[in-house]
């Protein structure tokens, strides 16, 4: 079985303002390659393309938009992501919502350019509906737990369960993971036991002292 994944999702934090973005992509790719984990650096776009030229773990876009090469002044294309050195995007996370029509396009468009997706969904019902469009992954995260301090493997496994079923019914190709709140190496452990194939998580590492530390834990039993 593939080694789960831990998705660092840097967000707009001030801490991840300029070089900051770089320091903790490199922290991620340090940590990586100290412990073998499988963990992925989501930077703001416009350090998308320098952070992912210069570390050797794979770097994924914040967003995409439903937008071929052309006039899209503005826009995030898949192929501008691609272009830059980019592996994948997130789809549809709860502070960038996707209007629901344009989620398959971005997934078409990404698979078009061999990008790796992951649509974030607020529950069950919706993780289940985004799973007809095929992505790689779809991470179940409840927006009321997003930046909190109780991980959604304590506050409510059950919605990590319940996704993990109900997506493996509608489509078995597609892996589960789980977000909001994760911080630890026990709320990973929690997740992987659980049914997921990993984590996205954002504050633990992001606003942690010692983000290095912090990731070193949150693997430690992966
Ligand atoms: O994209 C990750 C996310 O929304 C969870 O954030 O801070 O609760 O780990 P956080």
């Amino acid at each position: 079985m593939a080694k789960p994944v831990v998705i660092v999702n840097f967000k707009a934090y001030r801490e991840v303002d300029g070089k900051g973005a770089n320091a903790l992509a490199e922290a991620c790719a340090a940590v990586a390659a100290e412990t073998g984990a499988n963990i992925i650096a989501v930077p703001p776009a416009v350090e998308l393309g320098s952070i992912a030229r210069s570390v050797k773990i794979p770097v994924f876009a914040q967003n995409v938009d439903p937008y071929a090469p052309g006039s899209a002044t503005g826009w995030i294309t898949p192929s501008m992501v691609k272009g830059c050195g980019a592996a994948g995007a997130l789809i549809n996370h709860s502070e960038h919502p996707t209007q629901h029509r344009f989620i398959e396009e971005c997934v078409k468009l990404c698979k078009g350019c061999d990008l790796t997706t992951v649509i974030c969904a607020n529950d069950v019902k919706s993780a289940v509906k985004y799973a007809a469009a095929h992505p790689d992954y779809i991470a179940v995260e409840p927006p009321e737990l997003i930046g909190g301090d109780i991980s959604v493997t304590t506050a409510n496994p059950k919605i990590v369960e319940d996704t993990v079923e109900a997506v493996r019914a509608a489509n078995h190709s597609v892996s589960v993971l789980c977000g909001a709140g994760v911080k630890t190496g026990e709320d990973v452990r929690t997740a992987i036991d659980l049914g997921a194939r990993g984590v996205l998580l954002a504050s633990g590492v992001v606003k942690a002292k010692d983000p290095a530390g912090a990731l070193r834990d949150l693997v430690r039993y992966i």
